[in-house]
């Protein structure tokens, strides 16, 4: 067995951002220092593969020559003799490496060529793959597919945590539960809840009454959902709420599990305060800023319109200062429009 942790990331049904949790997650510990290997188990979808795809500038073929991607491993049910590659291709992705679950990001594969006759057969696949994998790593986490099969309670089998991410609405949680109450039954690993793209419409309060050992939320972030994949991803998400909540939740992963491999949780926040970002959360940054400084204009233009320049010493106590308030107006008005013609054209 590998001397790393091996984290493996489920969810009940497709779709809940299991792929963006997992490299975001894999860079925010690669940025703290950690090594960290991300492996692509989802062949089909291959989401983790992609964003490799497109780091490299739509390059094709992902894998070195020599090198096996984790399809291959799986087609040759893990007996490296038939292809004669015996390592895996570790690519460099930013801050931590990913194997790619295919050679091509556009190969067809069969899916009975991929998937392994029964649990024990993929419990001794996954297992020689964790011996395979390179040693170092602190951290090795499984990008898995969506749901139930013999390769989510192999890997949840062999992994020392599993992290199962849901959404807020009803058929989430209950595929969640019932993936959850499924993984039980196969080993007595560590399974914990995060609920991702929340909106606030589940409490807390349920979350502890359905018994889950719960990490936290992370917040719905439009930016986040339009940028996903593109060149400037990477720069976006850094400002997001998102990579925020996500470092709380891992701490309070790493608290406890006593794992004392704890991540900074601090970000720039443009607008001041957190909970009004949580409301904003819907509308993206671009436009956040805009509204901002639109509520300013609209406050102090209303003001003084209707009461004049004594109006404005609501604002500002000594009459005669406007002056220096509309400066600052101004100026941010400067910054503002700078900052949105500035940043890279969308
Ligand atoms: N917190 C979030 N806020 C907004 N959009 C999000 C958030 N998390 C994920 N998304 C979006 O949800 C979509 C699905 O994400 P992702 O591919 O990571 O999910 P997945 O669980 O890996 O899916 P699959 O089951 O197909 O593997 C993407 O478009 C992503 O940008
Ligand atoms: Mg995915």
């Amino acid at each position: 067995m590998s001397s790393a942790k091996v984290i493996n990331v489920v969810s009940g049904k497709g779709g809940t951002g299991k792929t963006l949790l997992t490299a975001v997650l894999a860079d925010i510990l690669g940025n703290e220092g950690y090594s960290v290997l991300v492996v692509d188990l989802d062949v089909f979808v291959r989401g983790l593969t992609s964003l490799l795809y497109f780091h490299r500038k739509e390059t094709i073929q992902l894998t070195q020559e020599d090198k096996m991607s984790v399809a291959e491993y799986f087609i040759d049910k893990g007996d490296v003799e038939v292809s004669g590659k015996s390592k895996f291709s570790n690519e460099r992705y930013r801050s931590f490496d990913v194997i790619p679950s295919v050679t091509r990001v556009d190969e067809v594969l069969n899916f009975k060529d991929i998937m392994p006759d029964d649990k024990q057969e993929a419990r001794e696949i996954i297992s020689s793959m964790l011996k395979r994998l390179d040693k170092g790593y602190d951290f090795i986490i499984f990008d898995s597919r969506a749901g139930y099969d013999e390769l989510i309670s192999a890997t949840h089998f062999l992994s020392d945590i599993t992290l199962c991410i849901e959404e807020e609405d009803d058929i989430s949680k209950i595929t969640s539960d019932n993936l959850v109450k499924q993984l039980e039954q196969d080993a007595n690993v560590p399974i914990f809840r995060l609920t991702n793209k929340a909106r606030g419409i589940r409490s807390e309060n349920d979350l502890a009454s359905r018994g889950i050992d719960y990490l936290g939320k992370v917040p719905f972030d439009m930016d986040v959902m339009e940028s996903f994949g593109t060149a400037y991803f990477w720069d976006d998400i850094s400002r997001t709420l998102y990579k925020s909540a996500l470092a709380r939740a891992w701490n309070n992963l790493s608290s406890k599990l006593q794992l004392n491999k704890p991540v900074t949780e601090n970000r720039i926040n443009l607008i001041g305060s957190e909970r009004l970002e949580e409301r904003l959360q819907f509308i993206s940054l671009k436009d956040r800023v805009v509204f901002v400084y639109s509520l300013m204009i609209t406050i102090i233009g209303l003001s003084y319109g209707i009461f004049g320049a004594k109006g404005l010493s609501v604002f500002w106590n000594e009459f005669g200062t406007s002056q220096s308030l509309a400066l600052v107006i101004g100026i941010s008005g400067v910054f503002s429009s700078m900052y949105l013609l500035l940043k890279r054209k969308r």
